[in-house]
């Protein structure tokens, strides 16, 4: 058996928890929020409780590992503190808020031999395999470009702009899909309901590949919005996350170059276009619980020592890039070059 410890128990927190205590090898041993009001949520599953993280991560007691919920501001000095103590983490993303400070839990976690895992759940969702099968495969040829939307009304957060809080999942499902990550990122953003905070975000996100990847990231939108559009020059395909037990629609169209070329009065020559528009199919995907298949695979890593698929270099590549956005953002939306 295992024993685990959590802290934050605020929005997200109790879905983590309800994940890790269903499974058989886990046994929760105490949980933390700073604020004794939180205990409310969980009372019914009689686990002791604190208001002091440092009891959890104190290298004097017998827990494994550690999951942590806290808000991004508070990540750092736990996760250090914890990794310090000898204890494998799981840490909701984005890790940390700078590349510096992932780095240097990486290199606590490497010199103590633990496993540091990233709450990037998405790469736990049957869509998302499927659309990487999919890109994997060839079957929509060569990807042109990938465009997501990830929006909705609330909830608005006052310890991350939007490009933290949800951007921070596109970037982790984007270098999934293309096993790369990112060079050079391009982003502008706009604060509407807090002076100093972006509620709404768009980001480009450039790869050595040639493609781009876009991003709208709003929490000041009037309807829940998860979908990535990829365009592959054979097929397009959509995976909604909205959609039910039908997230994918793979679109057998596509523009083409034809063989011709036009003449046109005051140029050399211009490209004729033919025009495919095909069927449209979707797929039956068989749908999980991308947050327990998540939770499980944590454990599973520890019993196995495997490395999860979501580590903490997936967790540095995001944030290496989110800190580049955002300088974008601050910088008139000038190009940044990605630094890793
Ligand atoms: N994977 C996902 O889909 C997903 C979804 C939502 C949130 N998250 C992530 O989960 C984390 C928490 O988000 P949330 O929405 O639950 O935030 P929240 O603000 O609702 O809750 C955070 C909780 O942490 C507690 N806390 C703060 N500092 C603490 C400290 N030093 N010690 C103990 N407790 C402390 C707060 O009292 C609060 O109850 C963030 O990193 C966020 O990005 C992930």
């Amino acid at each position: 058996m295992l024993k685990f410890g959590m802290i934050g128990l605020g929005h997200w927190g109790p879905n983590l928890f309800r994940n890790f205590y269903e499974h058989p090898e886990v046994s929760l041993e105490i949980i933390c929020d700073r604020d004794p009001a939180k205990q409310g949520k969980l009372t019914r599953y009689d686990v002791p409780f604190t208001t002091d993280s440092t009891e959890i991560t104190s290298a004097d007691n017998d827990l494994d590992a550690i999951i942590l919920a806290t808000p991004l501001k508070a990540h750092f000095a736990i996760a250090k503190a914890a990794l310090e103590a000898g204890k494998h983490l799981f840490i909701e993303k984005p890790i940390a808020p700078t590349a510096a400070e992932v780095k240097e839990l990486m290199e606590i976690a490497q010199a103590k031999n633990l496993h540091l895992m990233v709450g990037h759940v998405f790469l736990y969702n049957a869509g998302i395999r499927y659309v990487k099968e999919q890109i994997d495969s060839g079957e929509l040829g060569n990807i042109l470009f990938i465009h997501g939307q990830r929006t909705n009304l609330g909830p608005v957060r006052n310890d991350a702009n939007a490009l933290w809080d949800l951007a921070a999942h596109d970037i982790s499902i984007f270098n999934y899909w293309l096993n790369d990550r990112p060079y050079e990122t391009t982003a502008t953003g706009s604060c509407l309901l807090n002076p100093e905070i972006e509620d709404v975000v768009s980001a480009s996100f450039h790869y050595k590949s040639g493609i781009k990847c876009n991003i709208l990231a709003s929490w000041l939108h009037p309807n829940k919005v998860r979908q990535i559009t990829v365009v592959g020059d054979k097929k397009m395909l959509v995976w909604d996350d909205m959609a039910g037990g039908e997230p994918i629609k793979i679109f057998n169209k596509s523009i083409k170059h034809a063989d011709t070329k036009e003449q046109v009065e005051g140029t050399i020559s211009e490209f004729n276009f033919s025009i495919q528009d095909g069927q449209v199919l979707i797929p039956r995907v068989k749908m999980c619980e991308p947050l327990k298949t998540e939770c499980w695979h944590f454990v599973d890593c520890l019993l196995e020592n495997r490395t999860p698929l979501s580590d903490s270099l997936n967790g540095y590549e995001v944030v290496a890039a989110l800190e580049a956005a955002n300088k974008s953002m601050e910088n008139n939306s000038q190009a940044i070059a990605i630094e890793y």
